[in-house]
């Protein structure tokens, strides 16, 4: 049996003692083999064991039994065994499998497909667990993949676009916008994605290319405006100095101004092979100084108590 029909996910968003609602199996060797069947309990040393051997940390479901692994996620999120914190990392953890496969996956109407419950789910989460976003952003990595990236801009748009009193369903469609915001570096070269030093003057031409080459994608997919804008409209910048377009402050669509804001925040306090992470609060006073006129000023407040103070909470 080779992969190809097969997810994956992450052992610790399975829950030991509790029966799997699904077939589960692990990869030994190069092979997909069955290790659990749908009604069987997972117990906490079959788990210890598994993480210690080279299945690593993952085990697989198969694709068409995908709906019966988001519901197993979403009754954990809804049970009271589990307090807000276990339910951000649960939701998290699930979502970065989800994560990995959206950017390996060429067609985008799939990405597209599978990244609408998972927003939908963050957002349930938020509003039932007035704590979530802070436990959420508390997880948020430190190491920098794109889908990584990705991830973490979206929890921090549907975070301050809840702080901004967007409603569930633009909350959601933030979610979406955000997750797709860089899809449009799929048609940069690797090489200049990946580029250690500054970028040359045609690199760097090719590389802001990126939001254009996301609307051409998002256009051919069957998505709003709001979540088109997002991506093609992250680069603005409130003075009107931004790229591609130059549109000045109230032009540009509010996700694109939130996106520009969360995106910049994740990359300052993430770390990448050639730099050191700042420190939130650095990163939010640097953003209000120093590169003020940037962004949108009402949210750019937004934001900072989406940071702060939902962290005494
Ligand atoms: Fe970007
Ligand atoms: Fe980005």
């Amino acid at each position: 049996m080779d992969a190809t029909n097969f997810f994956k996910v992450r052992i610790n968003t399975l829950i030991p003692g509790k029966p799997v609602t699904f077939d589960l199996y692990v990869r030994v060797a190069g092979q997909i083999i069955m290790y659990l069947r749908n009604g069987d309990q997972l117990t906490k040393d079959k788990v210890d064991r598994l993480s210690a051997k080279d299945s690593g940390s993952h085990f697989y479901i198969r694709d068409t039994e995908r709906v019966g692994y988001r519901d197993y996620v979403h009754e954990q999120l809804n049970s009271d065994q589990f307090d807000a914190f276990q339910k951000a990392q649960i939701l998290r953890e699930s979502s970065m499998t989800i994560m990995e496969e959206l950017f390996e996956q060429p067609d985008v109407s799939i990405a597209l497909e599978h990244s609408r419950p998972m927003v939908k789910e963050f957002v349930h989460l938020m509003d039932t667990e007035p704590t979530a976003m802070a436990h959420l952003i508390s997880l948020s990595g430190h190491d920098f993949y794109t889908y990584n990236h990705s991830l973490d801009v979206a929890i921090y748009s549907m975070g301050l676009a809840d702080a901004l009193g967007f409603n569930k369903k633009e909350l959601e469609e933030m979610g979406l916008g955000a997750l797709f915001h860089d899809i449009g570096k799929r048609q940069v070269s690797l090489d200049i994605l990946t580029k250690k030093g500054p970028l040359d003057d045609a690199e760097w031409a090719q590389m802001q290319k990126h939001p254009q080459y996301g609307l051409i994608i998002l256009n051919e997919q069957n998505v709003s405006d709001a979540v088109k804008a997002a991506c093609f409209e992250h680069h603005e910048s409130f003075v009107g100095n931004g790229y591609p377009q130059q549109l000045p402050g109230q032009d540009i669509h509010p996700f694109g101004r939130i996106v520009a804001i969360t995106d910049t925040y994740d990359a300052m306090t993430t770390q990448r092979s050639y730099n050191v992470p700042m420190k939130p609060l650095d990163a939010v006073t640097m953003m209000k100084e120093k590169l003020a006129g940037r962004y949108d000023p009402e949210m750019l407040k937004a934001m900072h108590s989406v940071l702060f103070k939902l962290k005494a909470a």
